[in-house]
């Protein structure tokens, strides 16, 4: 029997009088759910799983209106060593993630005893609008029908209310269980309700409007549905410019200036150091036995960057190898997401592939099954033509450039060769100034009156450029004024903060992929 039958035969036989609610939605968050019911925040309760120490469970049954005070709980409890319960911990309490319901806590699980604390807000309610179990129904129970059918029970005082569930204005409310979440250590961020973003930049050079279209627009339009995590992969930085770690350590802080600038919200996002997580590079090494020697040499992005960068016979072994590196990078936060460049294909498939090994080799189910999030559908073309705008290449436009480095930057662009007069007919397809006019100026009618002239040469390559740059310009302004907000010092502080939380999730999958492997000796 599954815990909805469970569910209702319990309500039945004791003929306890309640309602099953249909819900439509597959989401499982309180806020849609409350949107979908239309209820008051203060007429839903959720039971939140919390591990303890050693293998000891609470399940807290919370106002939804309601978030969880840390402090409070950490001293109601004598302790701080609580922790919300990952998946594994849930499936040996037997309860699917997303789907607790209160009143059959004790009477399903194998072997383990949860412990009930009651917040004591929720004494106020009188109708409880809850978990049934089931994604597909929620339970109405009157609150005193509820109580006396939980079995034993704790009430303390450990909730604060939530400022953006206090009314029922659905406008006013964004999606929030982040908000309870962030509050307490990261480790203990409610895994059941959010899926994370793992992304990553190498810090080489500044980024650029490539970088911007490839990957750090979605970060930032994906960081309030995703936890995300901002990765500043100075390790596979390393791979091929061992010999130049300055270059690398100059960029750490402007590559993380540089999304925070285009939005990505410090505030909601972890941004970390690669090399400050050791347990991406152990994580690396048992990776290593699950891809084969010809899978990597194999692999076409690993392929035309050996070509790009011209290392001859030299090729780093670390380098060819950087892909299962960045499966880690992956995989340490068990991501969801991966919002990359259209190049990055590759590496997100082999992360998956890696995760789908692990789990069916050692038997887990730690790793998720990762995607990638695209941006535009083919790399951004550089200043000069090239198929990628590369810092490499030294054909880029970079978001920290000034105006006049723009002004400069375009003026110099590659248009159509076979163009030698403005009164010659040119091209407009393919052509790298209309394609960045498409992408940046969203003045419409300007972009086509140009291309029109422009194929009956009745306009010079100059006013066009001129034209692009003053939209470039534009579209960089809030930028750097957002830039302005965050100088290195502070960008500096957020990193390490970032960094800290990040080491407590890699600790964690980390202590998961031992056990898993069976080598967690002690
Ligand atoms: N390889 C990526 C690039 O060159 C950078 C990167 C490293 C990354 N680790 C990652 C991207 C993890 C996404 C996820 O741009």
């Amino acid at each position: 029997m599954n815990n909805f039958e469970l569910l209702k035969e319990k309500l039945n036989s004791l003929g306890i009088s309640h309602k099953l609610i249909e819900i439509h939605s597959d989401k499982l968050d309180v806020d849609s759910h409350v949107a979908e019911l239309g209820i008051k925040y203060r007429e839903g309760m959720s039971t939140l799983l919390f591990k303890l120490k050693g293998e000891s469970y609470l399940a807290l049954l919370r106002r939804d209106d309601r978030n969880i005070n840390s402090k409070a709980l950490k001293k109601y409890l004598g302790s701080g060593d609580f922790t919300f319960c990952s998946e594994e911990d849930l499936r040996k309490l037997n309860i699917e993630p997303g789907l607790a319901s209160p009143l059959i806590l004790n009477d399903s699980q194998k072997g383990y005893k949860v412990r009930v604390l009651v917040d004591s807000a929720v004494l106020e309610m009188s109708k409880v609008i809850c978990g049934s179990a089931s994604s597909k129904h929620a339970l109405e129970i009157n609150k005193e029908d509820l109580l006396k059918n939980i079995g034993e029970y704790e009430i303390a005082e450990v909730t604060e209310p939530n400022p953006r569930r206090q009314d029922n204005n659905l406008l006013l409310t964004v999606p929030d269980d982040r908000q309870e979440t962030q509050n307490l250590e990261p480790a203990t961020r409610n895994s059941l309700t959010r899926k994370r973003i793992l992304t990553g930049d190498r810090p080489t050079g500044p980024l650029h409007l490539g970088h911007y279209l490839g990957s750090i627009k979605n970060r930032a339009e994906l960081q309030d549905e995703y936890d995300l995590f901002y990765l500043i992969a100075d390790v596979q930085a390393l791979t091929d410019n061992y010999d130049n770690p300055e270059k690398v350590r100059d960029n750490i802080y402007q590559v993380a200036q540089d999304n925070i600038a285009c939005g990505v919200d410090p505030e909601k996002t972890t941004i970390l150091i690669q090399s400050m997580i050791p347990e991406i590079a152990e994580l690396t090494v048992y990776f290593m036995n699950l891809v084969t020697h010809n899978e990597i040499l194999r692999n076409p992005t690993v392929k035309t960057e050996i070509k790009d960068k011209s290392f001859g016979d030299s090729v780093p072994f670390g380098f060819v190898a950087y892909p299962i590196s960045q499966a880690a990078d992956i995989l340490f936060c068990r991501s969801d997401l991966v919002p990359v460049g259209i190049d990055q294909a590759p590496m997100v498939e082999l992360a998956r592939e890696i995760g789908k090994r692990f789990n069916r080799t050692y038997k887990s189910e730690i790793f998720h099954n990762v995607q990638a999030k695209f941006g535009i559908e083919r790399n951004l073309v550089g200043t000069d033509g090239d198929s990628k705008m590369s810092k490499s290449k030294g054909n880029t436009i970079n978001l920290i450039d000034d105006e006049e480095t723009v002004r400069q930057k375009v003026k110099k662009m590659y248009t159509d060769p076979n163009r030698v007069r403005p009164t010659d007919p040119g091209k407009v397809e393919g052509n790298p100034v209309f394609i960045y006019h498409d992408y940046f100026n969203p003045n419409i009618e300007e972009v086509n009156d140009l291309k029109e002239r422009y194929l009956k040469g009745q306009v010079g390559d100059v006013e066009v450029k001129e034209k692009l740059a003053i939209a470039i310009n534009k579209f960089l302004d809030p930028i750097r004024e957002r830039r302005k907000l965050y100088p290195m010092d502070k960008v500096k502080e957020i990193v390490m903060e970032g960094t800290e939380k990040a080491r407590k999730e890699a600790q964690e999958t980390m202590k998961m992929v031992k056990e898993a492997m069976k080598i967690n000796y002690f």
